[in-house]
């Protein structure tokens, strides 16, 4: 078997065995029923304490802002945003840049705060916004190929890579795998950086390496660019 098909079956074990456990799902079912997505809502548009509001670097409406280097959040996956939050406010996770706040705001909000917000993202109707790769390249950043991109997250490379759909799906695939498909270009390039220079270190591990860790090492940043250019700008059903 294929060293990476190899890694992508064990590593759908490892959530099977999460599943049947209960422990961490139960908990996120019993979490979502709870949750108040109006409370959320107010905490997004209006930030809470020393949290500021979500909005101004988010967007209006959570679809990330290039500019802000900000990831899309609407619809990218409820269980993951609630459990991105608590990385940040563990500091499991610490970005560089405009990001860095977010250590902060995860510390501001409570557990219930980031359930409540994670469900009013979770509750918006699904909205296309592509990057505007022309307007990213005329401002001096690198923008990669989408078609080679597509190519890329449909595939992989033969024998080094999974094809990323295997695990993202179009839409976020598993409650704890982030649905990639509209995702801002800037921010895309930037995890998939941090991921491969171990800066990011917020995904599960199987046999003690990263999964995102290790796909993201194989990647070229040719290859990076490329599908950061197919993501941020394909509609939302894969052909
Ligand atoms: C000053 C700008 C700013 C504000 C305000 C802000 N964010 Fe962020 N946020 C960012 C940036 C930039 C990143 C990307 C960090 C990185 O590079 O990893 C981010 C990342 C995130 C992520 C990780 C998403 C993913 O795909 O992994 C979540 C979740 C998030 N923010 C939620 C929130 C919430 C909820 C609020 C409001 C309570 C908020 N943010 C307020 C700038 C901001
Ligand atoms: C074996 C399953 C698997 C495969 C294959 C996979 N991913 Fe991931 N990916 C994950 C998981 C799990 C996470 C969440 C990790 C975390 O919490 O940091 C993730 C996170 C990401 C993120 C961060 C998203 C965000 O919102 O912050 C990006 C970007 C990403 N993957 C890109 C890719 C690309 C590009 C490929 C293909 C080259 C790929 N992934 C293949 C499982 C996978």
């Amino acid at each position: 078997m294929r060293k990476s098909t190899l890694m992508f079956t064990s590593w759908l074990m490892l959530s099977a065995v999460t599943l049947q456990s209960g422990t961490v799902f139960a908990a996120d079912a019993a979490a979502n029923i709870r949750a108040d997505a109006a409370n959320g809502q107010v905490i997004f548009n209006e930030g809470k304490g020393d949290a500021s509001a979500c909005i101004g670097c988010h967007g209006e409406k959570g679809l990330g802002m290039d500019a802000m280097s900000a990831p899309r959040l609407a619809n990218i996956g409820q269980v993951y945003i609630v459990k991105q939050l608590a990385n940040f406010a563990n500091d499991l996770y610490v970005p560089s840049g405009m990001g860095a706040v977010m250590n902060g705001i995860g510390k501001a909000l409570s557990d219930q705060d980031r359930r409540d917000v994670a469900a009013y993202l979770e509750s918006l109707e699904y909205e296309i916004e592509s990057s505007d790769l022309k307007a990213l390249a005329t401002d001096g950043i690198k923008v990669g190929k989408p078609e080679q991109g597509k190519i890329l997250v449909s595939k992989g490379i033969k024998g080094r890579v999974p094809a990323c759909q295997d695990c993202h799906g179009f839409n976020g695939r598993a409650p704890h795998i982030p649905a990639l498909n509209q995702q801002k270009y800037v921010y895309l390039v930037n995890q998939l950086n941090n991921y491969r220079d171990g800066t990011r270190t917020s995904d599960p591990k199987v046999n003690k390496i990263g999964i995102m860790q290790g796909i993201a090492k194989k990647l070229s940043q040719e290859n990076i660019m490329d599908i950061a250019a197919f993501l941020s700008t394909a509609p939302r059903i894969t052909p």
